[in-house]
């Protein structure tokens, strides 16, 4: 399987916006994370709606811009905005942000969310390097093809030693996909914390799996947003998400920074 044909024309768009080649590194913005943006040196902004093919983002708390710049001097992009099934994208398209970064010739994908905390171990505020990930319904393969091939992330356990080493409070864990857009019944929450999952969010697993099997190699963060339905007596609203990502954004951002200079 190659990219889809259409990514040829985007990338071609980007490429005349004077975009570097081979970048080091892309990042995937998830909610309320946008403001790594502004740890980007000499950005260079490029609309969604500009570029030929990409859909337009419509979710509270995520922009629709492409950065391309410098951070700690290496060439990076960075996906300020992404795409969510419940949206009404198939799987493939919400894959798109990684079609385009391995089409720029990048080989490092940084992805990140934010996500409800199913662990009752973790708290609000932790970021979580997902090391497995699983769909709550096997039916939504993505694109098609036998995942297991390509669910297994080595650099996880390098990405949070990376954390650790720079001192931030850092979980290893699985993420549990789900397609939204409502938030889940505690009875299901319930279910699946005895499958093993740790966290669970509405995007990241079709972008996961497409960059392994693009052979990019890629690392995904959860920032833990709120604990997930039932967990405690919180109503669950968007608005969470924000002051969590607020909460961690310095440390966020330390840590993909150290991501793309050493992964
Ligand atoms: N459930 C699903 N997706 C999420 C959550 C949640 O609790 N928090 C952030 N994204």
């Amino acid at each position: 399987m190659s990219l889809p044909e259409f990514i040829d024309e985007s990338v071609a768009y980007l490429k005349e916006q004077d975009i570097p080649e081979n970048p080091e590194a892309a990042v995937i913005l998830g909610s309320g994370l946008g403001s790594f943006g502004k740890s980007i040196s000499d950005p260079l902004f490029i609309n969604y709606e500009d570029i030929p093919h990409f859909p337009s983002t419509s979710v509270k708390g995520h922009d629709g811009r492409l950065i391309s710049g410098t951070v700690n001097g290496k060439n990076i992009i960075a996906f300020s905005g992404r795409f969510h099934h419940y949206e009404g994208y198939d799987f493939e398209e919400t894959a798109i942000p990684v079609y385009i970064a391995k089409a720029l010739g990048v080989n490092k994908l940084i992805i990140s969310n934010a996500a409800g905390a199913i662990n009752t171990d973790f708290e609000v505020g932790d970021l979580m390097v997902i090391d497995s990930v699983m769909r709550h319904n096997k039916s939504i393969s993505p694109m098609g093809y036998p995942q297991h091939r390509y669910n297994h992330y080595p650099l996880a356990d390098k990405a949070r030693k990376l954390a650790a080493g720079l001192g931030l409070a850092v979980q290893r864990g699985t993420y549990i996909y789900v397609t939204g857009p409502n938030y889940e019944s505690k009875a299901e929450i319930r279910a699946f914390r005895k499958m093993g999952a740790d966290a669970v969010g509405m995007s990241t697993a079709p972008e996961l799996f497409e960059a392994a099997r693009l052979r990019l190699k890629s690392v995904a963060i959860s920032l833990i947003s709120n604990m997930a339905s039932g967990v405690t007596r919180d109503k669950l609203d968007h608005e969470e998400v924000k002051i969590a990502a607020e909460s961690r954004k310095e440390d966020f951002a330390k840590l993909v920074s150290k991501l793309i200079l050493e992964l």
